[in-house]
């Protein structure tokens, strides 16, 4: 499963790019409106020269036409620029149109297999199902995500699954195991996820043993008299 960050703050993006492990981006309006009165375009535009891969950026209109004209401009942005189309009948209708003009599309605000399947049908290059929203009204979110993976691998579709709507390290394990190509996570989840309280304790052990025979000393500090090229104190 890849990684994905679900932000729009660019020191954000650029730590988990440095980290080596996030090959993606999702923004909606609501991150991009937290990041203040900003050049949408000129943000796009350096978030994907920083991203080494696909950067959903998503329509306002509510129309077919106007999400078709809306991403025909934004595709001209950047060559890893995604469009984010919502999960309603215009919507549909839009993926359509663009997915065969070869822009690509994420799917959004997907919540159910059914619209995952008229994704697909309509040649989205991924699909967003949106797990704690679901799981924020009483509903299994994880489940659509384990329905729609199954469903793309028995047709052997070529459409793939970000999870969306990540809120803590517990989604992440559960979308990796329900066999999501992709989890979009927020930066707080990214330093998360990475975290395990025995790691801490083990590094701090294996310090105090290491210094409790050879006192400061580092490792590149001990090969000494048998080389005497190596480095010393
Ligand atoms: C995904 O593409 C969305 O931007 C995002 O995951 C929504 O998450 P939220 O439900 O926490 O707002």
């Amino acid at each position: 499963m890849r990684l994905f960050l679900d932000t729009a703050n660019i020191d954000h993006i650029r730590h988990g790019v440095e980290l080596g492990v996030i090959t993606g981006v999702t923004t909606n309006p609501s991150l991009v409106s937290k990041e203040g009165k900003v050049d949408y375009r000129e943000l796009v535009k350096e978030i994907c020269s920083v991203v080494p891969g696909p950067v959903s950026t998503e329509v306002l209109s509510q129309t077919a036409s106007g999400m078709i004209a809306e991403a025909r401009e934004v595709a001209k942005w950047a060559d890893n620029v995604v469009v984010k189309i919502p999960a309603s009948l215009e919507g549909l209708k839009a993926t359509s149109v663009l997915s065969k003009e070869n822009i690509r599309v994420n799917f959004t605000l997907c919540f159910s297999l059914n619209q995952a399947l008229l994704a697909a049908a309509a040649g989205a290059t991924f699909i967003s199902p949106f797990v704690g929203r679901l799981d924020d009204i009483g509903e299994d979110g994880m489940r659509v995500v384990v329905d729609i993976v199954q469903f793309l691998d028995y047709y052997e579709l070529p459409t793939q699954v970000i999870a969306a709507s990540i809120r803590h390290a517990q989604h992440c394990v559960l979308a990796a195991k329900a066999g999501a190509h992709i989890a979009t996570v927020p930066y707080s989840v990214l330093l998360q996820i990475i975290h395990h309280p025995l790691t801490d304790i083990g590094i701090k052990r294996f310090t105090d043993d290491w210094r409790n025979v050879m006192g400061e000393t580092g490792i590149l500090a001990t090969r000494t008299e048998s080389d005497p090229h190596e480095l010393t104190n």
